[in-house]
């Protein structure tokens, strides 16, 4: 018998079908990633004509004449080193003998004391404080305070609108004034939201009869009211706290830090609070209060010492909780569509991995619901079983069943506002819009009677103030919103809560480094909370828009943000904090991620040169830490800067922090996908493809037309309003950081390469890199419609453009190289959104180039090991310089930012660039493409 076949190992025992054959596959794979030697597979000729190359020799020289003194960007680089080699605790030490706590004043002590005296005789504010003493933090105020002075750390837990966030601050401050030391109070009390930030200080200085910015404010980012700097309270992000920690570390201008809604575990919470515990021995006088609403303290209490815990109780009205069989039977709703059970007979049979995927969810579905069917037949209408049969009955597809609900609570039930809560932009703006055209008759009597407030981040209704307001009599208030309304804010009269049950949250797949963002069910815990919030000021109802089978299949609560999610931004925001060994102190967190996560982090911040080989900030990784975007994104917009191609490329970025401005109808995908095409100019990028869209729509702005153009063109005029708006923001944020001279994208100077689209290519390359893939071959299907791509990245085999890519239907390209910034998972792995590049660009931009011969003697370029290319020594020679140079000058302006100018000898560099990118014009890299070294 052969060895091999006798040694080979045997699938466990008790395995049986598809997974034997998963088995043996997995076995496969491992034996040949270890077995594989890399043969080297060329890619094409990247040779420069000597004509061309003699021109950017010459550039490079002129630009070599211009290089300054070495020393001095040496001697400044090795004093930033320094300044970030410190570790957090030295740190903290190094900023202790320079900075002084708040002092005493004994003027404003007796200033603010007087102030708040002349107030409590204002019957206004009288009644104001009589509303907030029926709070009840407020009925445990003696006891918060006197915890205060007794601990350094204090958790209070209390039920979600019981007065945490508006009360607690307000007590330590008040008690501060009227104990004549209000000058040595200042407390800052972060929020998860800055929609919560600003809600919030407007409520306390409404309570205090003031406006914003004298005892109350807010910071978020890019936003201020800032109160005194005394005898203050200050409500911020925690994002807004961690940089305040970057610069004083020891909080030295506050007394009392409050960390609210740590129940929620965000990534940003979690740090703060690993952070105080090292801050809080530096500061004796600090006290840190940590706010939660009822939702496994223990933990936190135990991750400080068993701090000190004050528990209050919360005031609640009974919530009646109808789950999907009782809204069903009670409403009578009928129209469902997704039966599994009729489908399976009436629907002709179909092919394919969709129909597949559908069958699975569809069978995972019944075997859910038809035993629980079963148990409940006898107290239900057989017309309800049916119903719920159907796959769309739970959740929230069929929107015309909430629109229902909702206007049957208006026809039938006692005043009371509605709080529905939805997944997310998406379908609160499509519910918007049914209620304020509904389609059902019952809908058209009441749409005059109801006033509909959509409440997501993103949308300006957002900062509306009457939304806390009562309405007026006779109108009835409707509050759509994502988990934002759970506990972050609290409106008071809703007495109806619409719970879909389902929510966006991220995910990271460690081992194949995947983000995502996905549509989940939500947890018991978030049940719990939605529902406490129909009994705020009366008895409430509470309709689940799921069944009570469906909320046995929930988990308990959501796994720590830090667990899952990409930690690149983590990563830097701690070297910009100082963390030295930041794997050390994740470890430290509540709850530490995967240690594969960490590395992974690492490795991609040393590939895109935001750390160095040690682990150390590099100059431009403190720039991209700064941006608030991704830090491959923000090296985007930074060399966009540098390149004068601020435009185009700040809309490109805006398009991948936020959404693509593009939405697809029910079975609209086809003309979705031919507008596409059209608009991306044959480009063969979803980058510029947004691009396009923008410049076309800024033309439709100038006639008039632009609603026109954007329902012609599926694009959503609020999504491309909102780009303009990132756009803006990302100006002047290179502009505060002195990368460009002018505040707006669309200043000339800023500008002057919009128009090349190699170079705009090369930069998203530059930004992206090193997310790649390769497109070994492609061909059209049988009936012409659709493309075949054999699509690799260098850690998948096999992936394919996600069907919504421009490129995912096209049949000839250029170029085989992309690069994408998004893969995602689901029946296969997609690249949701990719730009053809050419070669130039990667070995311009990527990281790894090398040379050196093949087995067969010819020499190559590569990079990153992945990707070679034939190439003459001369050229190989002229490439590395260049990219030594480039290095040179990123390293230069990234210490001391400022915009590369035209006609300088700096500017030499990007005429090199751009001669080089400009060969990509000429060259036809698919006909000599594919030359494996084996073949020839
Ligand atoms: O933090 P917690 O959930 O314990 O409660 P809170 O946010 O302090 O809210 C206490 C009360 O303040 C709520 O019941 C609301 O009546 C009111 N509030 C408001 O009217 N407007 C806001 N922006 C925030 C709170
Ligand atoms: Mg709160």
């Amino acid at each position: 018998m052969d060895r091999n076949v006798r040694d080979r190992p045997r699938h466990p025992p008790g395995m049986r079908g598809r997974d034997i054959g998963m088995f043996y596959r997995n076995l496969s794979k491992r034996k040949q990633s270890k077995t594989d030697t890399p043969t080297i597979k060329l890619g094409p000729c990247v040779s420069v004509p000597q004509t061309v190359l003699a021109k950017v020799e010459e550039s490079l020289r002129r630009f070599e004449q211009s290089c300054e003194d070495e020393k001095v960007l040496k001697d400044f680089e090795a004093q930033f080193r320094h300044l970030l080699c410190a570790d957090f605790e030295d740190f903290i030490i190094s900023t202790k003998s320079a900075s002084v706590e708040l002092q005493d004043n004994e003027f404003q002590n007796q200033r603010y004391k007087s102030e708040v005296l002349a107030k409590e005789r204002d019957p206004e504010f009288q009644q104001r404080y009589e509303q907030r003493l029926k709070l009840p933090t407020m009925k445990q105020s003696e006891r918060i305070l006197a915890a205060i002075k007794e601990n350094q750390v204090l958790l209070i837990v209390g039920s979600t609108g019981c007065g945490k966030t508006t009360q607690v601050p307000q007590l330590i401050l008040d008690d501060y004034i009227f104990n004549n030391r209000g000058s040595q109070c200042h407390v800052v009390c972060t929020q998860p939201r800055r929609i919560s930030a600003v809600t919030v200080s407007e409520r306390v200085a409404y309570e205090r009869l003031e406006k914003l910015g004298v005892s109350v404010g807010y910071q978020i980012r890019l936003e201020s009211e800032l109160p005194r700097d005394n005898g203050s309270i200050l409500y911020c992000t925690t994002g807004v706290l961690l940089q305040k920690l970057q610069t004083d570390p020891l909080m030295n201008t506050v007394n009392v830090v409050i960390i609210d809604e740590i129940h929620e575990r965000g990534v940003e919470t979690d740090l703060l609070l690993a952070l105080f515990k090292i801050v809080l021995p530096h500061r004796p006088n600090l006290k840190v209060i940590l706010m939660s609403a009822t939702v496994s303290e223990q933990e936190f209490s135990t991750y400080f010492n068993n701090c000190c815990t004050i528990y209050i109780e919360g005031t609640m009205f009974p919530v009646k909780v109808n789950y999907l069989e009782d809204i069903i039977q009670e409403t009578g709703f009928t129209r469902f569509r997704n039966n599994p059970h009729e489908c399976a007979k009436n629907k002709p049979r179909q092919h394919g991995k969709q129909f597949n995927r559908q069958n699975a969810n569809d069978f995972a579905y019944t075997a859910m619901i038809e035993p629980y069917l079963r148990q409940i037949k006898d107290k239900y209408d057989s017309q309800v079983l049916q119903s719920l049969r159907c796959t769309d009955s739970e959740g929230c597809e069929n929107l015309q069943f909430i629109e229902h609900l909702i206007f049957y609570i208006c026809d039938t039930k006692p005043p009371g506002a509605i709080l529905v809560f939805l997944p997310g932009y998406d379908k609160i703006s499509k519910l918007n819009s049914i209620l304020l055209n509904p389609t059902l008759p019952i809908g058209q009597r009441y749409s005059r009677k109801i006033q509909v407030y959509p409440l997501h981040s993103m949308m300006p209704t957002m900062f509306q103030k009457n939304i806390f307001q009562p309405s007026p009599p006779g109108i009835r208030k409707i509050i759509l919103s994502t988990t934002v309304a759970e506990t972050s804010v609290t409106i008071d009269d809703v007495v109806y809560v619409i719970n879909c049950g389902r929510m966006k949250t991220n995910n990271y797949n460690v081992e194949a480094n995947l983000q995502t963002l996905e549509e989940t069910w939500v947890t018991k815990a978030n049940s719990q909370q939605r529902r406490g919030r129909a009994g705020r000021v009366q008895p409430g109802i509470c309709y689940n828009l799921f069944s009570r089978a469906r909320e046995k299949t929930m988990i308990d609560h959501l796994v720590p943000e830090i667990k899952r999610s990409k930690l690149e931004s983590t990563i830097l925001n701690l070297k910009m904090l100082h963390i030295k060994d930041v794997d050390h102190f994740l470890n430290t967190l509540m709850s530490p991620p995967d240690n594969q996560a960490i590395t992974n982090g690492i490795n991609l911040l040393k590939r895109i040169n935001a750390l160095d080989a040690e682990g150390t900030l590099t100059p431009l990784g403190m720039h991209l830490a700064r941006l608030p975007v991704d830090p491959q994104i923000g090296k985007m917009l930074v060399m966009a800067a540098l390149f004068r191609c601020m435009d185009p490329i700040t809309t490109v970025a805006a398009g991948l922090s936020f959404k693509s401005p593009f939405y697809t109808p029910l079975g609209k995908e086809k003309d979705v996908d031919r507008v596409k095409r059209d608009l991306s100019a044959n480009k063969r990028s979803d980058h510029l493809l947004i691009d396009n869209v923008m410049l076309n729509y800024r033309e439709s702005l100038q006639d008039g037309s632009e609603r026109d153009f954007c329902y012609k063109n599926y694009l959503n005029i609020a999504t491309l309003q909102q780009l303009e708006d990132m756009k803006r923001q990302f100006a002047s944020l290179l502009r505060a950081a002195s990368f460009t001279e002018s505040g707006s994208c669309n200043a000339k100077t800023s500008n002057e390469n919009s128009n090349n689209i190699p170079l705009l290519r090369a930069i998203i390359a530059a930004g992206l890199y090193p997310n790649m893939a390769f497109l070994s071959k492609v061909r059209r299907t049988k009936n012409h419609v659709n493309a075949i791509h054999h699509l690799s990245t260098p850690e998948e085999r096999r992936i394919s453009f996600h069907p919504s890519s421009v490129n995912s239907n096209e049949a000839s390209f250029d170029s085989h190289y992309f690069v994408y910034f998004q893969k995602q998972k689901s029946s296969s792995v997609f690249i949701m959104d990719a730009t053809m590049v050419f070669p130039m660009a990667l070995i311009i931009f990527g990281d790894g180039v090398e040379t050196g011969y093949t087995e067969h003697k010819v020499f190559y370029i590569s990079v990153a090991r992945t990707y070679y290319f034939k190439c003459d020594p001369g050229t190989a020679k002229m490439m590395l310089e260049l990219r030594k140079r480039l290095e040179w000058l990123m390293q230069k302006r990234a210490l001391n930012p400022s915009p590369i100018q035209p006609n300088t000898s700096e500017d030499f560099i990007i005429k090199a660039i751009h001669i080089l990118l400009s060969l990509d014009d000429v060259y036809d890299y698919t006909d000599q493409y594919l030359s494996s070294d084996e073949e020839q």
